[in-house]
């Protein structure tokens, strides 16, 4: 076994691993990175793709915006479709905001690239990771790597490693509370390189089900629809999916839709998902690791990104001043956060999607988004929280 020592261990790559490692790195505090799949694995997942305002001040900080300054797409605005007709949510004139389209795997390649350029250590294909002594001030992590066990000695532990995870499995259930909302449907994406045919994301309420009009640059696009849980990807055939995209999407956007082979097809089932509290002893959680949001409010990356810009601070007062207050205010301030989006992709996700034989909640959705689109109001505050609420760093 070879032994080490660091200031923090982060176990994950995915966006809040990576950038946890970036931000405490600006404040000259060392990190290893331990990751499970290989780089080119966390490459190929595709996921989020809008960012909030703070998510790019938070990149800028950190130096790591050159490129998604020049290809991210700002959006002013999203479309909700519904009976027919198109409805505008003008973020711009509403709030004086608006956000970014740039992929979530284009985001980490930047942050990868960022921490090899930096000489950041950084562990992939990492097995078996597992944790140690976390409740005390001695913590310790193994894992396997090529046949060889390695340990590294460490003060604190980052869980940035979602919500399949090991650092919240590591904590026993009596420790942390879960609030938990699972939904009766998923989402079907498919990620095809053809020009979009919409300008802004479209967010479709049908009577065949939910419909998302996405994108990621000037020549792909990402397209979902609202599925079943038990269906399967391979059920789902290129032409099956463009024909119920088109139906759900409204009709002067179906007509434009030029179709092409898919990319990338997968189902992600949707819930809403939260422990807390965030921090055990010298172990916090961040991240996906710690609570997931259904994907119709473009959250979850979001909220990985304001949760570890909290840690790196509160991380960073601590070596400034070692004791146990900025310590503890990383949970209760992240959760404030989590809360407030948590309300907001929960109330996306019910005026946008069919949920069959609730005939109570359809009358009351049709009643919610004809309110929407009466109300500056209500369009105030769905545009606010789309755009995202301040990240108030210091
Ligand atoms: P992750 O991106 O999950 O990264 C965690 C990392 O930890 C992974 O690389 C994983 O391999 C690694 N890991 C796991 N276990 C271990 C271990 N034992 N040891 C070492 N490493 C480990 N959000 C949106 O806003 N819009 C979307 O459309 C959207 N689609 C999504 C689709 C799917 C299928 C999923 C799962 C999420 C989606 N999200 C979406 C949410 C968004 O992508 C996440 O909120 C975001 O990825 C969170 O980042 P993270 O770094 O916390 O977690
Ligand atoms: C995406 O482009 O993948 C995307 C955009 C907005 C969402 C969810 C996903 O709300």
């Amino acid at each position: 076994m070879t032994r080490a020592r660091t200031q923090v261990v982060i176990v994950g790559a995915g966006p809040a691993g990576l950038l946890l490692g970036q931000l405490l790195l600006r404040e000259g505090i060392d990190a290893v990175v331990l990751e499970r799949r290989s780089a080119e694995y966390v490459l190929g997942r595709i996921r989020a793709g809008v960012l909030e305002q703070g998510t790019v001040d938070v990149l800028d900080r950190v130096g790591v915006s050159a490129r998604l300054h020049k290809e991210g797409l700002v959006h002013d605005g999203v479309e909700i479709g519904f009976k027919g007709a198109r409805h505008r949510i003008a973020f711009n004139e509403l709030v004086g905001k608006a956000v970014t389209v740039y992929g979530q795997t284009e985001m980490t390649r930047d942050l990868m690239e960022a921490r090899a350029a930096s000489g950041g250590v950084s562990v992939y294909e990492a097995e078996d990771v597992a944790l140690h002594d976390w409740s005390g001030p001695s913590p310790r992590v193994t894992y396997r790597k090529n046949g060889v066990t390695h340990e590294i000695a460490c003060d604190f532990i980052a869980g940035c490693d979602g919500y399949h995870g090991i650092c919240r499995a590591s904590v026993p259930a009596k420790q942390y509370q879960v609030f938990e909302r699972e939904y009766p449907f998923g989402w079907l994406g498919v990620l095809a390189d053809v020009p979009p045919p919409w300008s802004e994301l479209i967010y479709a309420n049908s009577e065949r089900g939910f419909a998302l009009a996405s994108l990621r640059s000037p020549t792909r696009v990402r397209c979902y629809v609202q599925c079943g849980l038990d269906e399967r990807v391979e059920d789902w055939s290129d032409a099956r999916f463009w024909d119920e995209f088109r139906r759900r999407i409204g009709e002067e956007i179906a007509d434009r839709v030029v179709t092409a082979p898919s990319i990338e097809k997968s189902i992600a089932p949707l819930r809403s998902f939260v422990v807390e509290p965030l921090r055990f002893g010298r172990l916090f959680l961040a991240g996906d690791a710690a609570h997931i949001v259904p994907p119709t409010g473009a959250k979850g990356l979001n909220l990985a990104v304001s949760d570890v810009s909290y840690l790196h601070e509160s991380l960073r007062d601590y070596y400034r001043e070692p004791g146990e207050r900025p310590l503890n205010q990383y949970s209760p301030r992240c959760l404030r956060r989590i809360w407030k989006a948590e309300r907001f992709s929960w109330w996306m996700t019910r005026q946008l999607h069919g949920f069959p034989g609730d005939a109570f909640a359809k009358r009351m959705q049709e009643t919610e988004l004809e309110y929407l689109f009466e109300s500056r109001a209500a369009q105030t505050s769905l545009a606010e929280n789309y755009v995202g609420l301040p990240l108030n760093l210091q």
